[in-house]
Order: C-alpha cells, then structure tokens, then sequence
C-alpha cells in the first residue's frame, strides 16, 4: 500500500456563531464538558471550534462521520484515535494526530502508519525574559544561535527553536520540562528538515520542520517513526475537502507570515 502523506491544518479559532454552533454538535460527551468548564465564552468557543475542526479534518480523512470518532487519552495525556465508525476503516490503520492551540489559531497534524506527530503554535512574545528562558530550556549552541541574530529577530529566533523542540516533545507524549533534552540539527533555511533527539542517548528521535505561521506567531511539526516527508499544509475552512492537494494553499499561506 502508498504511503499516505502526513499533513499539517491551520486552523482559524474565531469563527461565526453558526459555525461553532455547528462545531459544537461534532463533539463528544467529554468535549462538550471540556469546552462548559471553561470560564471565558471566548475560550468555549475557540476550544470548541480547535475540537469540531479537528475532529472534522480527521472524520474526513477517515471517512467516518466526526462525531463517532474514539478520542482516548494515554496516561501521559496525549490525545489518540481509538476507534472510526467501521472495523478495519481505514485501510492500513488509524491516523496519529496532534493539537496545539495558542490565543486564535490552532494546529492540527495528522500522521499515517504508525508514525507519530508533534505540532506546536505559539505567539511571538516580546515580553519574555529570552535569555534567562533559554539558557533554562535551550542547549547552549541553540543558545548561541539565538544571540548571534539580530537583536529585532531574537524572539522569533527563541520561538522558532521552542516550536520545533516542543512539537518533538508532543510527537513522543513527553513533558514541555523536558525542552532543554531535545537537541539536533534544527533546520537551517525555511523550509528545510532537522534532526531533532532526546539527549543524551538520543534514542528518541524525529524530524522537525517550521510550518507557516498566522503574523507573530511560530509554527512547527515533528513527525517519529517513519520516511521524512515534510507534511503537506492547508488552511482549514468549513467547506474544505480533505482530499484537496494543498500545495497551492501553502505557497499562499506562507506569504503572510
Ligand atoms: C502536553 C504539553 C506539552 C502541551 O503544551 P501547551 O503548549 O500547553 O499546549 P498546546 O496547545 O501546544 O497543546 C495542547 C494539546 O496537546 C495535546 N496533548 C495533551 N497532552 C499531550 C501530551 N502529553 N503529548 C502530546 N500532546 C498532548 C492535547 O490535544 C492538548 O489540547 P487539548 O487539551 O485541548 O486537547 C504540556 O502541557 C505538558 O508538558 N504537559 C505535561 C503532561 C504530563 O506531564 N502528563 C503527566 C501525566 S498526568
């Protein structure tokens, strides 16, 4: 059987009323409850939209109807599909997926054949302590990487890094403490694979990439266990069809980083 490509969602958080409605009514009992604990209707909504969209990427992708996929959780926390609507669909096994959302846009990444995926998002934050947060979590030549850009680039620099290690971390359901273990070649031109490790055996392993990000955000994925294919990357909307190649969005998308 064709190995079927891996594939990273942008996903819009804020949405109109009728679409989260409809979003809403994707969700499982646990969702559903998630999404009432949350104390901001502007968090209900967007947890909502991040789970409704997700689930309807993937219910595509496995020709299931959204709202019967088995979400379980492993013990580590780390979201996985358990069940599609009929046994033996899809052919050649459930997909991994991961989720990572930050302020109004999430990330969905979607893995086939036993490969696993790590995604992360985060905003650009110019607020932060950069050198003291790096030398806590970043190795020191990441360290020196980030201080030998310019000082305007050095938070983009600082998120470009921790995107990659902690969408590394998320593909292998480790914990965001564990940042200052991951090390390897981080891609070197946009675009490009790196080879990113677990120190200090560096037994785990993975290949990470930048995505494209909203404006002033950071983006990347890292996919375990398989060929390094970089993953193909389509903005999510409503009406999308999964089987929709999705090269031309990328190149759009990336022009507005
Ligand atoms: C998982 C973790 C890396 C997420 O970091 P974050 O920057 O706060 O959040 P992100 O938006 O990138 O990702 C959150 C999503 O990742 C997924 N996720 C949760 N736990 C995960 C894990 N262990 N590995 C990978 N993905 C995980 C979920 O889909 C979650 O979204 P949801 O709760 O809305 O479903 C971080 O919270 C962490 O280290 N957690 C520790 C897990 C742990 O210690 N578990 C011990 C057992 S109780």
């Amino acid at each position: 059987m064709t190995q079927r490509p891996p594939s990273v969602w942008r996903i819009a958080l804020d949405q109109p009323p009728a679409t989260v409605s409809r979003l809403h009514g994707l969700l499982d009992l646990r969702e559903r409850w998630r999404a009432q604990q949350l104390a901001s209707p502007a968090d209900r909504r967007r947890y909502i939209v991040a789970h409704g969209a997700a689930r309807s990427v993937l219910g595509g992708l496995c020709d299931c109807p959204p709202g019967l996929l088995a979400v379980r959780r492993e013990p580590d926390g780390r979201p996985r599909l358990t069940a599609a609507a009929r046994p033996g669909h899809p052919p050649g096994g459930l997909p991994d997926f991961n989720l990572s959302h930050t302020d109004g846009w999430a990330l969905l990444g979607v893995a086939w054949d036993g490969c696993r995926i790590g995604v992360d998002v985060e905003r650009v934050r110019e607020d932060l302590d950069l050198s003291g947060v790096a030398r806590r979590f970043f190795q020191p030549h990441e360290v020196r990487l980030i201080n030998s850009s310019p000082p305007t680039d050095r938070p983009r620099e600082f998120f470009r890094l921790w995107t990659l290690k902690e969408a590394f971390l998320k593909a292998h359901g480790r914990r965001v403490g564990e940042l200052a273990e991951v090390t390897g070649d981080v891609p070197g031109e946009p675009g490009g694979p790196g080879a990113l490790r677990l120190a200090p055996d560096g037994t785990l392993t993975a290949t990470g990439w930048e995505v494209p990000a909203p404006a002033g955000h950071s983006a990347a994925v890292a996919i375990a266990g398989g060929p390094a294919t970089r993953p193909m990357y389509t903005a999510w909307s409503e009406d999308i069809s999964t089987d929709e190649a999705p090269t031309a969005r990328q190149d759009r998308d990336a022009t507005d980083r």
